[in-house]
């Protein structure tokens, strides 16, 4: 190796990071080299607190005992088998396990290996719904600004970020957008679900007047949109939804990807909020973040409308190379073990009204402009600094990793997620930390 490549490989200049300022980091690299249940061991040997499951997947806790083992003895028995016309009993026994978990009409698992690819499978699944059901013409798509469908060209073009979709040229057509229900003056400081803003649904039926409603497949929105900043929905704002999408024959797909797996204290979104939707995504907690997978859930109509035609034929022409892969699987049933031997899907419940009055303990700090609470969830959303979006909260980011503490910022909003194993006085080293930083932040 020449003596400019070897200098190459030692440094950290190769990997281009995912949603990340790679120059920053790149200067002063944070590094987590282990992890336990709530905590992360930085390359220096410090401990920092997950408040954030990594990305809103390690929904139990780090290096869980049950998982890993699961996963170490999957490589070790069946290591791969292909996912098209052959299958492995783990990936049956999860999709089974995960229909008795989902709201009742919900049957059917179709896998994936990740948020967006979900994402991407239930906008291609309510098209070719519909064109089996010889509806061919219902081919738009609906989605709502600010909402995060992962970031492939389905996801982004019913997404509403506007930076995650202003480089990537036109994106699909067809596509429409609701507003969202973010309205500072009327709902600042609500716990749950804000009281204002359950008719902005009815801009579906606006949408649906401009289109003519039988030009529409599916509308899919987040319960509670997470990657915008944590947005819960108003009140009564989903079943109005449910209704409006029932009365056009509109099929509903609910983004459960950061909702599922009992972040809401339940073990969907759906559950919390009493509204089953035709097409469910899911992906992170799924696996508890070890192995990368996500699983599409389904009502029956949908996946019987698929079952005709000659028996030898492919009925839907999706799928991935590591869909259904045994490793993940293991460590998904593993994951569902966990969830139900420690009653994780219901503890973030049980915890509720402590973290929200932790999160409410920071109204009056300097730059807090609202707080919102959900669940195991919260956000504190600052003021940004005139003319430098976003800064006010990576500085927080930045300090409270210094702290020994993990937060996630989106704008100038802190996300916070923590694995719901957590414990009342970690939720109180969360808040004293982020207090400590919001009082001397610029
Ligand atoms: C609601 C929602 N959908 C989709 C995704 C994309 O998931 P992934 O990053 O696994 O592709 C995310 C990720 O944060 C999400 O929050």
């Amino acid at each position: 190796m020449s003596s400019s490549k070897a200098a190459k490989s030692n440094s950290l200049d190769s990997f281009w990071m995912p949603f990340s300022a790679n120059r920053q980091f790149k200067q002063t690299p944070r590094m987590f080299v282990a992890a336990d249940r709530m905590h992360y061991t930085t390359s220096e040997g410090n401990q920092v607190l997950d408040a954030t499951s990594g990305l809103w997947c390690v929904n139990a806790g780090h290096r869980r005992p049950k998982i890993v083992e699961a996963v170490a003895k999957q490589v070790d028995e069946l290591d791969y088998a292909p996912a098209f016309q052959m299958g492995h009993p783990k990936a049956f026994e999860l999709a089974a396990r995960l229909v008795q978990l989902a709201p009742d009409g919900i049957n059917h698992a179709f896998f994936t290996n990740s948020g967006s690819e979900s994402v991407e499978t239930a906008l291609k699944m309510a098209l070719a719904y519909h064109r089996v059901k010889g509806n061919g013409e219902r081919f738009r798509l609906i989605g709502r600004e600010r909402g995060y469908h992962g970031v492939n060209f389905g996801g982004i073009s019913v997404g509403g970020i506007v930076s995650n979709r202003k480089m990537f040229g036109t994106l699909l057509t067809g596509v429409d957008h609701m507003r969202h229900t973010h309205n500072l003056e009327l709902n600042a400081y609500s716990r749950n679900e804000p009281e204002h803003g359950a008719e902005l649904a009815d801009d579906l039926e606006r949408i649906a007047a401009l289109h003519d409603p039988s030009t529409i497949a599916a509308i899919i929105v987040e319960p509670v949109a997470g990657s915008t900043g944590v947005l819960p929905p108003p009140k009564g704002y989903l079943k109005r939804l449910r209704k409006i999408c029932d009365k056009h024959g509109i099929l509903l797909i609910f983004d459960e990807v950061i909702t599922g797996f009992g972040r809401l204290g339940t073990p969907f979104a759906a559950d919390y909020f009493g509204v089953t939707p035709d097409i469910m995504v899911t992906a992170k907690g799924l696996t508890n973040g070890i192995i990368p997978m996500g699983a599409v859930l389904v009502k029956s109509e949908i996946y019987d409308a698929f079952m005709t035609g000659p028996e030898h034929l492919i009925e839907f022409m999706h799928g991935y190379t590591y869909s259904g892969n045994p490793v993940a699987s293991a460590a998904g049933l593993a994951t569902l073990d966990t969830y139900e031997e420690d009653g994780l899907l219901t503890r973030g419940s049980e915890l509720a009204d402590y973290w929200a009055d932790a999160v409410f303990s920071l109204k009056g700090l300097p730059h807090v402009i609202d707080l919102r609470t959900m669940g195991l969830i919260g956000a504190i959303e600052l003021e940004p600094i005139a003319g430098e979006p976003t800064k006010r909260a990576f500085t927080a980011f930045l300090n409270a990793y210094d702290k020994g503490l993990l937060i996630r910022t989106t704008g100038d909003i802190i996300a916070l997620s923590p694995p719901l194993i957590i414990e009342k006085t970690e939720i109180d080293f969360i808040f004293d930390t982020l207090r400590d930083i919001l009082k001397n932040l610029d």
